[in-house]
C-alpha cells in the first residue's frame, strides 16, 4: 500500500566532512587581496590549520536542501497532533509578515513613524478580546505556556491589590495540559488536583468541595484535553466566583468554538489563547510563537506592560502602575501577530466559525471511521479531537509501535501518551485544513495498521524501517544529545 507523504529516508546521510575532497572550493576571492594577509594579521590570530570541508557550492546547497527534507512539516503531509493543532500555514500570512513595511521596521523606531504597525496591534487587541469576549487582551506573552504564565501573574497581581495573601491554591483537572500547574508553581502557587469523571469532565460536586478561601481559582481547558466540552462550565465558573476565587481559561481549544462560543461569556476571567493553534501561525521550533491573554473588566489594569492604546487619531504605548509587569522585551512577537491577524482578515466575522465547524466536523469523521477500531475510553461527545488508546491492539501492539508505523506510511504520529488520564493515548486532531482525501487515506492508514499488528506483529515492532535512524534510546536522546560531529562515532 501507498500513501501520499510516503518516503524512503533509509540512506544513512554523509556528513560535509565524508564529502570534502582535497582542494575542492566553493568560494573565488582575488588572490592579490590575500597575498598581504600573513602580514597584516597579528601573529596570535594565524592559524597553521582549520579543519574545514573542502566543498564545491553545489555540494554544500544540495547537501543542506536534502537535509530539509528530512525534517517532516506540514507542507509535506497529515500533522495530526493532538492538542498541539498543526494546522496548515497560508502562504498569504507569510507574504504579508515579510512585507518590508512591517519586517524592517526596528523595534526602536518612535511611535510617531510606526503608526501603521501600532494600528495593527491596535486592532488585534480588539478583535480577539472581541473574539473570547473580554475587555481587553494582550499581545506580550510568546507561546501559550508564556500565556498561561501571564494570566496567573495576573491573577496574583490581583489578589495582591485585594491584600487577600491566603489564596494560595489553584485547582486543575488532571486532563491538564502540563504546561498549567508549571504556570502555577512558577507564580508561587500550589496545585490542588481535581480528579475528571467517567465522562471525562470536572466533577462539579469535587469541585464544590474543594472550594474555599484559601483556593485563588481554577485552570479549565475547554474543551478540555479530551476534546469533551464541560458542559457544567455555567455551573463551575459560578461556584468558583461565588467562593471568591477566578477562572483561568486553557484557550489552547478555542479551535473547537471559535465563532460560536465565547469563554467570557460563559465566565471565564482570564484565557490565553494559542495563535499557532487557532490562527494558523506556524509552531516553529520552540518559537517565536504568541500566546496572547484575554481578561475581564476587573483585570485589566494588571496585564503587562506596554499596550497599545488609540488616543484621538493616533496609537501609542501606554502603561498601568498595577501592571504584573513587563514580561518580555518590546511588544509580542509581531511577525506571528501579523500572521494571526491575515487569517482573522481572511475568514472575517461572518465565517470565522467555519474553523470550528470544520476542525469539529474532520475531528468526528475520524472518530466515526476509526471507533471499530480503537478502544475509546471515554464515551463523551467529542469536538475537534479524539482520544483513542491502545488497550485493544491486537498482539500487544503498543501506541508507540503505532506512531512508528505511521511514520513508515507517511504520516506524523498523532500525540502520543498524552492526556496522563487515557493509559496508551493516541490522541488526534486533524484541524479544519484537512481534505476528506487526506483524512480518508490517514484512516485507511491506521486500519492497515491494526490488521498488520495482527497479522504481522514484527513489522510494527521493527517500525519505522524507511528512516535512517529506526528507534534511539529516547530518554538518552534528550538528556545526553551528541550535536557535534564526532568522525569515529557510530
Ligand atoms: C491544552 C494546552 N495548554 C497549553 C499548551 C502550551 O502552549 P504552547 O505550546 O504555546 O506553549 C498546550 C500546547 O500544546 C496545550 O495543548
Amino acid at each position: 500500500m501507498t500513501y501520499p507523504g510516503m518516503r524512503d529516508l533509509k540512506l544513512k546521510e554523509e556528513t560535509l566532512f565524508e564529502v570534502s575532497r582535497p582542494g575542492r572550493k566553493g568560494y573565488s576571492l582575488p588572490v592579490e587581496d590575500l597575498a598581504d594577509a600573513e602580514k597584516i594579521l597579528p601573529e596570535g590570530l594565524l592559524r597553521k590549520d582549520l579543519d574545514l570541508p573542502e566543498l564545491s557550492e553545489i555540494d554544500v546547497a544540495r547537501h543542506y536542501t536534502r537535509l530539509s527534507t528530512y525534517n517532516f512539516s506540514i507542507d509535506h503531509g497529515f500533522y495530526p497532533l493532538g492538542s498541539c493543532t498543526m494546522k496548515y500555514n497560508p502562504k498569504i500570512n507569510e507574504k504579508m509578515a515579510r512585507d518590508p513595511m512591517f519586517s524592517n521596521l526596528h523595534p526602536e523606531t518612535p511611535v510617531e513613524f510606526a503608526q501603521g504597525t501600532l494600528k495593527l496591534m491596535y486592532d488585534m487587541q480588539k478583535m480577539l478580546s472581541e473574539i473570547g469576549g473580554f475587555a481587553a487582551t494582550t499581545l506580550n506573552p510568546s507561546a501559550g505556556a508564556h500565556g498561561e504564565y501571564v494570566g496567573l501573574g495576573v491573577i496574583r497581581s490581583y489578589f495582591k491589590k485585594k491584600g487577600d495573601t491566603k489564596r494560595t491554591k489553584i485547582i486543575i483537572p488532571d486532563s491538564a495540559h502540563g504546561t498549567n500547574p508549571a504556570s502555577c508553581t512558577l507564580n508561587g502557587f500550589d496545585v490542588v488536583v481535581l480528579e475528571s469523571n467517567d465522562a471525562g469532565k470536572v466533577c462539579v460536586d469535587c469541585l464544590k468541595g474543594m472550594l474555599n478561601d484559601e483556593v485563588a481559582g481554577i485552570m479549565l481547558t475547554n474543551p478540555n484535553t479530551l476534546g469533551v466540552f464541560e458542559s457544567d462550565i455555567l455551573e463551575i465558573t459560578k461556584a468558583v466566583h461565588d467562593a471568591g476565587g477566578l477562572v483561568y481559561g486553557d484557550g489552547a481549544n478555542m479551535n473547537a468554538i471559535l465563532g460560536i462560543a465565547r469563554p467570557g461569556d460563559m465566565g471565564i476571567d482570564v484565557l490565553h489563547y494559542n495563535l499557532h493553534k487557532t490562527f494558523s501561525t506556524p509552531h516553529g521550533g520552540g518559537g517565536p510563537g504568541s500566546g496572547p491573554v484575554g481578561v475581564c473588566e476587573k483585570l485589566v489594569e494588571f496585564l503587562p506592560n506596554p499596550f497599545v492604546v488609540k488616543e484621538g487619531d493616533t496609537y501609542k504605548f501606554a502603561n498601568s502602575d498595577l501592571s504584573m509587569g513587563m514580561v518580555r522585551s518590546f511588544y509580542g512577537n509581531m511577525g506571528i501577530t501579523l500572521r494571526a491577524y491575515v487569517y482573522i482578515l481572511e475568514y472575517g466575522k461572518q465565517y470565522i466559525s467555519d474553523i470550528a465547524k470544520n476542525a469539529v466536523l474532520n475531528a468526528n469523521y475520524i472518530k466515526a471511521c476509526l471507533k471499530d477500531y480503537f478502544h475509546l475510553k471515554y464515551k463523551s461527545d467529542t469536538l475537534h479531537e479524539v482520544v483513542f488508546d491502545d488497550s485493544e491492539m491486537p498482539n500487544h501492539v503498543t501506541t508507540m509501535d503505532l506512531a512508528k508505523g505511521l511514520i513508515d506510511r507517511g504520516f506524523h504520529p498523532p500525540t502520543v501518551y498524552f492526556p496522563l488520564i487515557v493509559h496508551g493515548a493516541i490522541m488526534i486532531e486533524p484541524t479544519e485544513t484537512e481534505s476528506k482525501e487526506t483524512l480518508d487515506s490517514f484512516i485507511e492508514a491506521m486500519i492497515d495498521i491494526v490488521n498488520t499488528a495482527k497479522t504481522n506483529p514484527e513489522n510494527l515492532l521493527k517500525a519505522p524501517l524507511n528512516t535512517a535512524i529506526s528507534r534511539p534510546d529516547e530518554t538518552l536522546a534528550a538528556r545526553k544529545p551528541v550535536l557535534k560531529y564526532c568522525p569515529n562515532a557510530d
